[in-house]
């Protein structure tokens, strides 16, 4: 074996494992992967409304979840940290047609700044 192919299986590896600690307790998986509903305080529950309405308008939970949970965005593959959610959640209301106003950009990214917190615990 080169070390090519040490390193691919190291690296997937190493993503399967942090996938698998993550704290933030999800539901379903590849499309239909989702933050599951349970155990979020009560203090969250509209944001929690509101990304689940808002935030699937382009694609799929299944984006956000794996962000959150392995702390990478997917497509460009930068870290997901709260700087890159706060970041991102304008990113995302200033793409055409996001349908969002600054109120419920602000409600998400605060959500998600808790799960992230609750990852890391
Ligand atoms: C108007 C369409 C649209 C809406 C609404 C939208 N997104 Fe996105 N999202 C995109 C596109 C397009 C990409 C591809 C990468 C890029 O353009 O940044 C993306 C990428 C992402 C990524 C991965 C970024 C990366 O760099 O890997 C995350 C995480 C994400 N979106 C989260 C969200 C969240 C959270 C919301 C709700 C606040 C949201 N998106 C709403 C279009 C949208």
């Amino acid at each position: 074996m080169n070390n090519y192919v040490v390193m691919s299986i190291m690296i997937a590896f190493c993503t399967f494992c942090s996938l698998a600690e993550a704290r933030v307790k999800t539901i379903g998986h590849g499309a239909t992967l989702n933050f599951s509903a349970e155990g979020i305080p009560e203090m969250y529950r509209s944001s929690f409304e509101t990304m689940q309405r808002k935030c699937v308008k382009c694609h799929s939970m299944e984006r956000t979840v794996v962000a959150i949970s392995t702390g990478r965005a997917p497509v460009t593959g930068q870290q997901f940290n709260k700087q890159a959610v706060k970041a991102y959640g304008i990113k995302m209301m200033r793409k055409p047609n996001s349908d969002m106003n600054k109120q419920e950009i602000r409600d998400v990214v605060v959500l998600l700044n808790f799960f992230i917190d609750e990852n890391v615990k």
